[in-house]
């Protein structure tokens, strides 16, 4: 089995592993990051998106291998529960969640929505941007508030984002 070099997190990490792994897969078996979902088996849930050197990327279409040498971000990388990333508490604040399972992919896909569109969005971008990402608890309102004021927080002057 081939051995590779990834960051996940900002830690370094090397494994063996087998060149058929999904990444979504070494997260969470091979490194217990299981704030990482999987919801469907068909690239369509977004429960398992996670950023791949900045960019959003659904961690069960992509190999484990294909992190080599790379930069990968996790839910379990933006935030801690005494410290929650300003993306977080806005999804806490505005209730933008019922059963979970679909947020962290969420916060992950609305801050790639960030990155590409900064952090003034309107509810139409959004709504747009999170497409690929599916709840089936929350009827998404909420979730589209969440991330709207989360940007906007992000761009406040209180809010210096983690180098990385
Ligand atoms: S588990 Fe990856 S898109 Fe559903
Ligand atoms: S909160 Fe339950 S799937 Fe989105």
């Amino acid at each position: 089995m081939p051995t590779f070099a990834t960051t996940v997190n900002g830690i370094a990490v090397t494994a063996e592993v087998d060149p058929r792994l999904l990444l979504v897969d070494f997260l969470r078996e091979r490194l217990g990051l299981t704030g990482t979902h999987v919801g469907c088996d068909t690239s369509q849930c977004g429960a398992c998106t996670v950023h791949l050197d900045g960019r959003a990327v659904k961690a069960c279409a992509v190999l484990a291998v294909q992190a080599a040498g790379r930069e990968v971000l996790t839910i379990e990388g933006i935030g801690s529960a005494e410290a929650l990333h300003p993306m977080q508490a806005a999804f806490r604040e505005h209730h933008g969640l019922q059963c979970g399972f679909c947020t962290p992919g969420m916060i992950m896909a609305g801050l790639d929505t960030v990155r590409r569109h900064g952090t003034e969005l309107d509810a139409e971008t959004v709504r747009a941007e999170l497409e690929g990402n599916l709840c089936r608890c929350t009827g998404y309102h909420n979730i589209v508030a969440a991330v709207i004021d989360g940007a906007a927080a992000m761009g406040s002057a209180a809010f210096a984002p983690a180098a990385g």
